[in-house]
């Protein structure tokens, strides 16, 4: 299984480091909690009056010292935001807010010999220029993964501050580029950490089941590297409920590659939605010890068959953006994930697709421990700079920034590379690009993403994507009912001429709850449910269907849904209210899963 270590990550700039795998499991010290911010329409914090960057910005933090001196902000004296959490819903200020904003948190090091000193972010939205008692640490863009520097020369002993300037405004060459059907949520969204590491520490690992079964035993596929080139370094691997204790060494480059471990079939449990069965796996090295929790399980595709652990699987699905129930703010905690998970799990789903970006660590580990079956996608959203090579390297690096973070986790089975872009030949050849580091980083998963089919001749579908021959799964969106062809689901036929198992990646339409009329009113539940009865009935007869994945779990914000009394910023789309009201098509697709 071929291990392609980060070595090749766009270039890196000043103390920018690979973020560790499963840091949680690390020496950690949050840096979560109340940042002080200002908001800097004109960025006049960064860049001088003639629009150059300037020395002497906010990320000095400057302080008067006499009465003489000229200095126009305080961060101490500024108000907070909380981290994490997006600034938006915050304050009210704050809600439509697209620009820069400048925070800042004060925290205590004590250096140790031997040791480093590593600055970790979950996430931040948009673009955060990073700085360390003054001192730039790092640039990073893509709002949805996590990001990280060694500020061991950046840190002193005592007090010390972080300053991030945070600029979540919309941009064409960007990822998503400058349309979006969610809220543009900015900040600090995910946790802040200050992670202790020893000189030589271990940077990335890998464990997972091989689909091979030789006889009576299986074979557990192992390989870790270390974050530098540093040979006979001793590693022990344990997962004693497996009776595993291994002793490793790694070679010149500080890796141990492709190593394999027997283990008798029967004593190993699978990982899968019934029985989403966590062994305990310790790594040591030196005084190091990095405990994780790791499901085993093969995932595959058998012609038009979905094979999970070997057997056909049905995904019954539902998509779902990172916002919280109720409050409807980013997600960032196990709790948010454990209210939304609890709304899919009574619509009898096992599997969801997180649309349309990486979602935080937490919430995939909560649904992996739930049994929850993943696509996990990164926000290759509609038209994006496809000629612009900045564009493809920004998406290449959250695609494997994505891949690292989550590469340990059973839950995920597929990796989505892109969402309802259009045809081109720029557009083929990156996604193809997207799709072969894909696989690069990872051939133990499926690759695929959303096409779509948006129309039909004589109510006849195709799916014609040249992106089908990268794919393992060809998966679409189709909206029969709601941006097309009310009422005509039932004479609906479909042609997909790929011998490879089909992902209805979205349909559905809008209601708003409570709103109640006849089927054929728009908006009201009625017409939600029948447009349900409608698409299932048609769906039911594609031929290789695997899964299922209507928009949406619940209603979101969107700042294209301005239709007073009824959308008033929120796609209704949701089978649940944004206050967790049941729409009259959550029993429809229920039941269709309970037959399923
Ligand atoms: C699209 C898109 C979603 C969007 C949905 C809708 O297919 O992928 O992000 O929210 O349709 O229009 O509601």
């Amino acid at each position: 299984m071929a291990f392609a270590f980060a070595a090749a990550i766009g270039a890196k700039a000043q103390t920018e480091v690979t973020a560790p795998q499963n840091v949680y499991a690390r020496q950690t010290t949050l840096l979560n909690g109340e940042w002080n911010y200002f908001v800097d329409l004109q960025e006049q914090g960064y860049y001088d009056y003639r629009m150059n960057p300037t020395r002497w910005g906010y990320f000095i933090n400057a302080k008067m010292k006499n009465p003489s001196d000229l200095v126009e902000y305080d961060f101490d004296a500024s108000p907070t935001l909380h981290v994490p959490g997006d600034w938006n819903t915050q304050s009210e200020e704050l809600f439509l807010y697209e620009g820069t904003i400048w925070m800042k948190r004060d925290f205590d090091y004590e250096p140790r010999a031997g040791r480093r000193a590593l600055l970790y972010f979950g996430a931040v939205n948009y673009e955060a220029i990073v700085y360390v008692n003054g001192k730039k640490a790092g640039r990073h863009v893509g709002g949805f993964t996590p990001f990280c520097y060694d500020v061991t020369d950046l840190v002193k002993g005592g007090k010390n501050f972080v300053i991030v300037k945070i600029d979540n405004k919309r941009h064409k060459d960007n990822v998503p580029t400058l349309i979006f059907d969610w809220w543009n949520y900015g900040g600090i969204t995910r946790d802040v950490l200050l992670v202790d590491v020893p000189e030589t520490y271990v940077e990335d690992y890998w464990l997972g089941l091989d689909k091979e079964v030789t006889g009576k035993k299986r074979i557990l596929n192992f390989s870790l590297k270390l974050n530098k080139p540093v040979a006979d370094q001793e590693v022990t691997l344990s997962i004693p409920e497996l009776k595993i204790k291994q002793r490793f060494t790694t070679n010149a480059e500080g890796e141990i590659a492709n190593c394999q471990l027997s283990v008798v079939s029967s004593k190993l449990q699978l990982w899968c939605p019934e029985t989403p069965k966590l062994y305990d796996v310790e790594l040591e090295m030196g005084n190091e010890v990095i405990k994780d929790e790791i499901g085993f399980r093969t995932i595959e595709t058998r012609g038009k068959q979905l094979l999970l652990n070997g057997k056909p699987i049905f995904l019954k699905g539902v998509c779902s953006h990172e916002e919280t129930a109720y409050t409807s703010r980013r997600c960032n905690c196990a709790e948010d994930a454990d209210t939304l998970l609890s709304w899919a799990r009574s619509l009898g789903c096992n599997f969801i697709r997180l649309a349309h970006y990486p979602h935080n660590e937490h919430a995939v580990r909560e649904a992996e421990r739930q049994g929850f079956l993943l696509w996990s996608e990164i926000p290759v959203y509609w038209t994006i700079s496809w000629q612009n090579e900045e564009t493809y390297a920004n998406a290449e690096r959250q695609l494997k920034d994505m891949i690292r973070r989550d590469h340990n986790r059973a839950a995920i089975i597929i990796w989505s590379l892109a969402n309802e872009t259009p045809h081109s030949d720029a557009r083929d050849k990156f996604l193809g690009r997207l799709a072969t580091t894909a696989r690069s980083q990872d051939n133990t998963r499926l690759i695929s993403m959303a096409m779509e089919v948006t129309g039909a001749s004589n109510y006849v579908n195709r799916l014609q994507d040249n992106m089908n021959q990268y794919v393992d799964v060809v998966s679409f969106n189709q909206y029969i009912g709601w941006y097309r062809d009310v009422n005509d689901a039932p004479k609906m036929k479909w042609e997909i001429p790929y011998e490879k198992p089909v992902i209805i990646s979205e349909f559905g339409g809008g209601a708003k709850a409570g709103y109640h009329g006849d089927k054929g009113q728009r908006w009201t539940e009625e017409f939600q449910e029948n447009l349900y009865r409608e698409n299932l009935a048609m769906l039911e007869k594609i031929e290789g269907l695997a899964g299922t994945c209507p928009w949406v779990l619940k209603d979101f914000r969107s700042p294209r849904r301005p239709l007073p009394g009824i959308q008033d910023g929120f796609n209704r789309k949701g089978l649940f209210s944004d206050q967790g009201k049941r729409k009259k098509a959550f029993y429809v697709l229920r039941d269709w899963y309970k037959s399923k």
